[in-house]
């Protein structure tokens, strides 16, 4: 079946699209993107990605080529084109400069690039059991709330567990927890939640940002806070996020089991919250 992509306006055959080897994002990585999961049609906060999406636009000084309802309005069109649970992926790079020089061109077209995969969300096993993650040392740079397509750090960090045969790699900056390579991290002690500060160093994830607020109306505790090593390392549970994990246990931490070695009771507790969450807003888009 051919995969419909949208390419700078148009939807057309991803593997009819051509992009110039000049291209801003080809050559320097310069560009940032988006990844929104949508479940039957229906896209989950596509608008606070979009504005996420603008707000790294601005980081970086690119010129937006859409607004937040534009952007919802093409995105709706290509996904017309997919039935089922699927994830798109939205990357706009500073476009194709005459030349390579890093300083940045003024007045260039962005390139606007976004397809479709199916949405792969944690298997039943994964759910039930939890997953390995391996620690490593923070070496990104210090823009990380910016969702850059330049990930040469997050894809060196993920691979430190993809070698350890673990699904994560949870990153340590000078003794603090920030996140993971491609997902935000909780910690549970008791009931109390805590996860990172939204700063420079994470990304502010949108899972994260559903996850805290699910907290806030559930029965737990809440903290943003800084978390230190030791935290993490004594935590009773350990939970992932972001928009392709949802929420999703860790029962290992560099091979020593967290808390029971389990899924734990508050883990359990936000994951039926957030399928519940997810079938009410199914529901609404609905109905409307
Ligand atoms: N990654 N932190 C990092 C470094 C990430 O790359 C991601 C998402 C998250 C979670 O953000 P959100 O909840 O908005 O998905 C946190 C996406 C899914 C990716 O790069 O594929």
């Amino acid at each position: 079946m051919t995969n419909i992509a949208h390419f700078n306006g148009r939807l057309m055959p991803l593997d009819e699209i051509r992009i110039s080897p000049l291209d801003r994002g080809f050559i320097f990585g310069d560009g940032v993107y988006e990844v929104i999961p949508v479940y039957d049609g229906v896209m989950l906060h596509g608008r606070e990605h979009f504005e996420r999406l603008q707000r790294s636009m601005k980081e970086i000084q690119l010129a937006a080529p859409h607004t937040v309802d534009e952007w919802m309005r093409v995105t709706q069109e290509l996904v017309a084109h997919h039935p089922g649970n699927v994830s798109v992926y939205i990357q706009v790079t500073r476009g194709v400069p005459p030349k390579r020089d890093h300083v940045m061109p003024k007045g260039l077209e962005p390139t606007v690039f976004m397809m479709v995969q199916p949405l792969v969300t944690p298997s039943k096993e994964a759910i039930e059991n939890g997953v390995a993650c391996v620690t490593h040392e923070d070496f990104r740079w210090t823009r990380c709330h910016i969702k850059s397509t330049s990930l040469l750090g997050n894809i060196m960090a993920r691979q430190v567990s993809a070698d350890a045969g673990a699904t994560e790699t949870i990153l340590l900056r000078d003794g603090m927890l920030t996140e993971a390579s491609s997902s935000n991290v909780f910690v549970v002690k008791g009931n109390v939640v805590a996860a990172p500060p939204q700063d420079h160093l994470i990304l502010l994830g949108i899972t994260y940002d559903l996850v805290t607020r699910l907290a806030k109306d559930g029965t737990v505790k809440l903290e943003i806070r800084p978390i230190a090593e030791r935290e993490l390392r004594e935590a009773d549970e350990i939970w992932l996020s972001s928009s392709t994990k949802e929420v999703l246990a860790v029962t290992k931490l560099d091979g020593k089991p967290v808390g029971s070695g389990k899924p734990g009771p508050v883990f359990k507790r936000m994951h039926a919250l957030y399928q519940e969450y997810k079938k009410r807003l199914a529901r609404a888009k609905a109905a409307a």
